[in-house]
């Protein structure tokens, strides 16, 4: 059963038929919200909206173990992740829908791993690939078959938050190799990779990040919520067809 992850501006799958909602109560406290789940097209599809349905969970605020615990315990087999992101390229232009296959943190104080605590031994794993190349490649097939482009590859730096960066900060990034900034890859990548779960995250560029292009002042937040509506639909039609 595949498992999608709404960020900011999807709180919700309308395409799912039969809905259906079920709270999950996990060792960490509670998801985000009650899971939905339904089917597309016959499949079984289980959504969980990561700032919650009403949009009120900020990103350092996430539950991000106890989101992931739920959707391993209901049963999913892979995880697609949406998540809203500034461009750092000057040539990736708001409205770009792109597969990162790279994550630098920058986040602090955000609950990492699910091997804590005293009874837990120390878990290291291997995270050099931190998505799944098959997922990204079953993404663009979905996205070519509705005639939606994906661009596959670039680095995702996820930062603390909930403000935006400095054009100082972006520059950084920039230098460090970053192409998106958000706020939510992490430690979400990290986790699913602690349940062993294929995942992969699709960007939506919402704007250029600070100091860059028609960001150069200041970042519009209403601009961005323009770009949304508009981007999200694409990627609700591609998840749609994702098999
Ligand atoms: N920075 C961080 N997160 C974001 C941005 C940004 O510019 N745009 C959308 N999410």
């Amino acid at each position: 059963m595949l498992a999608i992850i709404g960020g900011s501006g999807m709180a919700m799958f309308d395409e799912l038929v039969d809905r259906r909602r079920q709270v999950v109560r996990t060792p960490y406290g509670d998801p985000s919200c009650p899971l939905s789940f339904g089917r597309v097209d016959g499949h079984e599809i289980v959504f969980l909206a990561r700032h919650g349905y009403g949009h009120t969970i900020a990103p350092h605020e996430i539950n991000y173990r106890a989101n992931l615990w739920a959707l391993d315990e209901v049963g999913a087999s892979d995880i697609v992740s949406v998540a809203t992101v500034g461009s750092i390229r000057p040539d990736l232009a708001p409205g770009a829908l792109l597969l990162p296959d790279q994550i630098i943190d920058y986040t602090h104080r955000r609950h990492g791993t699910f091997f804590e605590g005293p009874d837990q031994p120390v878990t290291h794993i291997d995270f050099t690939e931190p998505y799944d190349s098959s997922l990204r490649d079953r993404l663009v097939a979905a996205a070519t078959s509705v005639g939606e482009t994906l661009l596959v590859g670039g680095t995702y730096g996820c930062t603390q938050g909930p403000r935006l960066e400095t054009a100082a900060e972006i520059v950084r990034l920039a230098r460090d190799g970053c192409d998106i900034v958000g706020m939510t890859a992490m430690p979400e990548a990290a986790l699913v990779r602690e349940l062993g779960l294929p995942y992969a995250t699709l960007a939506v560029v919402a704007n250029h990040a600070a100091g860059i292009g028609d960001s150069a002042h200041h970042v519009s937040l209403a601009d961005i919520a323009v770009v949304l509506e508009g981007a999200i639909g694409r990627v609700r039609k591609i998840l749609r067809t994702l098999r």
